[in-house]
């Protein structure tokens, strides 16, 4: 088994709980390496640090799965990390059928996301190594929870290619089965596998539900990059009597509208397939104003070196949005980029409403992604979410 060797730093972040290693903390490697292979870390001075799974071609070279030099990396090990991982939704979170089972290196499992809906598991692999063992983590999977009858691959996207992994999208193991129907408080979503991500975004389930209290009847919403609906209905269904919903995929509006029919709201939501910022400007050119402005736009900052256009991005998103909203009016803006950390979003806000003649206040304390997508303390990389909930006044 190839060893490799990393610097100080690497190693003092391993010894604190991180479970991965960059290429630039490695000094050298002693052996050759593929994408997936199982390697040993070591410091310079020989102590060991953990074994996983290399990818000489990624940026994280090594995704460590044990610390312990006798612990076998195989199919056992996986279920039992599995049935940990899905204990603690159960049994700590208290979750029952639909709920993100695995979360990476949160759960021990670097590389793996399994999303849980009722009796379908959306896995999706982001590393060379857990691909190798992809359908032993189907078969724990079912084994783990019997419910589960279908496990499907939602292997695309960016991660993917990094890898140098192919792009997959289909079932992998058990009942040709696509779709369902999850609850979320009093709304019913449909769960289309084959639509972003896993299907849906469970890590604002929280926050989709916390929007509820602030609705008042008769209120006018804007949800912007609403996806499937999700925060557009969950207002409709809490009393709101206009709501305007736009996002640029199609697909996701279509579902969005069996959504709203589904929960009896479709005659209070106007669906728009279109771009955030060119919508916005026209409703702001109409002289439009809204009691309540959602905004959840997809990470605008995937790497370290994209934070200067995605931090204007963001910049530009939230100015439009703040003009949006009525003076005593709320908004709710959100980041799911894991290179923006909260200080760096508070300023951009903070910067954002400056610029609008806005007062910003806090209507909640910081909120993240759903307790299902554990923060690893040790982990910067487990957290990415921020969502504010914020009251808008002009400056006068
Ligand atoms: C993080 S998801 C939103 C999830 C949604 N709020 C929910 O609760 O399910 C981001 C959404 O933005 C959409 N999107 C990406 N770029 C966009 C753009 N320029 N204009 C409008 N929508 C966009 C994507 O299609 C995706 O549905």
């Amino acid at each position: 088994m190839a060893k490799i060797i990393v610097d100080a730093q690497a190693a003092r972040a391993i010894g604190k709980g991180a479970m991965i290693v960059f290429k630039k903390g490695v000094v050298r490697v002693e052996g050759t390496i593929k994408p997936g292979d199982i390697v040993e870390v070591y410091t310079r001075g020989g102590k060991f640090l953990g074994k996983g799974f290399a990818n000489p071609n990624s940026n994280i070279m090594v995704r460590i799965v044990t610390k312990d030099k006798d612990v076998e990396i195989n199919k056992d090990l996986f279920k039992e990390r599995i049935k940990k991982a899905n204990e603690y939704r159960k049994k700590v979170l208290k979750y029952t059928n639909v709920y993100r089972m695995v979360y990476g290196e949160a759960d021990y499992l670097p590389g793996l996301i399994v999303d849980r809906f009722n009796d379908i598991a959306s896995l999706q692999i982001s590393s060379a190594g857990m691909e190798r063992f992809k359908l032993d983590v189907a078969e724990a999977i079912m084994e783990v929870e019997p419910e589960i009858e279908t496990v499907f691959e939602k292997n695309t996207g960016r991660s993917r290619r990094r890898e140098g992994l192919p792009e997959i999208e289909r079932v992998l193991l058990g009942k040709e089965k696509y779709r369902t129907i999850i609850e979320e408080g009093k709304a019913k979503f449909i769960v289309d596998m084959r639509g972003q991500k896993t299907g849906f975004f469970l890590d604002q389930r929280e926050n989709r539900l916390a929007l509820e209290k602030w609705i008042n009847p008769g209120d006018r919403v804007l949800d912007v990059f609403t996806y499937t609906g999700g925060f557009a209905i969950h207002a409709a269904i809490a009393g709101a009597d206009e709501v305007i919903a736009i996002d640029k995929s199609p697909r996701a509006i279509e579902t969005a509208k069996e959504n709203a029919k589904l929960n009896g709201v479709e005659d209070k939501i106007k669906f728009i397939v279109g771009s955030a910022f060119e919508e916005m400007e026209k409703l702001q050119k109409k002289g439009e104003k809204f009691d309540v402005v959602i905004l959840d736009p997809p990470a605008f900052v995937q790497h370290e070196k994209d934070l200067k256009p995605g931090m204007r991005a963001y910049f530009n998103v939230n100015f439009a949005g703040l003009n949006l909203v009525k003076d005593g009016g709320i908004f709710v803006t959100c980041s799911c980029s894991q290179h923006v950390d909260l200080q760096m979003f508070k300023d951009m806000i903070i910067a954002a409403g400056a610029k609008a003649g806005k007062f910003l206040k806090m209507l909640e304390p910081y909120r993240t992604q759903a307790p299902d997508h554990p923060i690893l303390m040790a982990s910067k990389d487990t957290e990415y979410l921020k969502c504010l909930f914020l009251y808008v006044e002009n400056m006068r």
